[in-house]
């Protein structure tokens, strides 16, 4: 599925992940910058933070527990904060739009 990534510049790259892997992984094997994943997706890092667009957000699977701890210490949190090593890639995501928070360059 197409994942578009969009940097705090607005510099856009838009990123074709297979499915079953997450946005995290996608992101680091394109080289999008602002996903520096410290933690390899072990949802312990928070430094995979992106903003989903409101459209996409919706189709989303609720966040855990732990995802959603996390987020709350990450810099610039949004209504639209998810974690991208947290979010599986499927084909009802093709399309779908996220933006790197400011803190994340
Ligand atoms: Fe560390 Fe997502 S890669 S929380």
């Amino acid at each position: 599925s197409l994942i578009i990534f969009i940097e705090h510049d607005g510099t856009r790259h838009e990123v074709d992940i297979a499915e079953g892997h997450s946005l995290m992984e996608g992101a680091v094997a394109n080289m999008v910058p602002g996903i520096d994943a410290d933690c390899g997706g072990a949802c312990a890092c928070a430094t995979c933070h992106v903003h989903v667009e409101p459209a996409w957000l919706e189709r989303l699977p609720a966040q855990s527990e732990m995802e959603a701890s996390l987020l709350e210490f990450a810099p610039d949190p949004t209504a639209g904060s998810r974690l991208a090593c947290q979010i599986r890639v499927s084909p009802c995501l093709n399309g779908m739009t996220v933006h790197l928070p400011a803190a994340q360059h």
